[in-house]
């Protein structure tokens, strides 16, 4: 009897609550904002060589608007702006070979710069929060 009077009113609840806040906390990320705050780490780090409208410089600087290469796939789109990138790639069909810096970020930025980029230009994509941010960091 005292054992599930336990459960009922002790660990239940608390399950329901823990549930409930984890919850919360994944519809209340707010993309907007984030996006907002992307903005303007943008153009203090990226709009110099992927330009103000994320159209690049054919051959030289790849473009973000419309990018294939941007939007397949989330963990290498993380890792390129932590660590910069090098070496052959291929976006929108075209072949660019020219390092890219890395960038100092927290990941919070990185998160917001990568909102930004993802959702500017045209480009559509769901948010990627800053705990996906550490976990790819290396
Ligand atoms: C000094 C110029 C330069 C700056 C500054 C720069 N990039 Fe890049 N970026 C490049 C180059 C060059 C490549 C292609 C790398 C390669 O050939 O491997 C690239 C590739 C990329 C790609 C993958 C290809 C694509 O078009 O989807 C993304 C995404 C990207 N950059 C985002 C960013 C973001 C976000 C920032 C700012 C935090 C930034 N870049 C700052 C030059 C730059």
């Amino acid at each position: 009897m005292m054992r599930s009077a336990t459960f009922f009113f002790i660990i239940l609840p608390f399950a329901a609550v823990v549930a409930w806040l984890s919850l919360q906390a994944q519809s209340s990320f707010d993309l907007k904002a984030s996006m907002e705050r992307g903005r303007s780490l943008y153009a203090a780090y990226c709009q110099s060589c992927h330009g103000a409208e994320g159209l690049g410089m054919e051959g030289v600087f790849p473009p973000l608007a419309g990018s294939d290469y941007l939007m397949a796939n989330r963990q290498r789109a993380i890792q390129l702006v932590l660590y910069g990138a090098s070496g052959e790639i291929t976006v929108k069909g075209k072949v660019y070979n020219q390092p890219m810096p890395g960038f100092d970020l927290s990941d919070r930025e990185a998160s917001d710069v990568l909102n930004y980029i993802r959702n500017a230009f045209g480009n559509k994509g769901d948010a990627i929060m800053p705990p996906a941010v550490k976990a790819a960091r290396k």
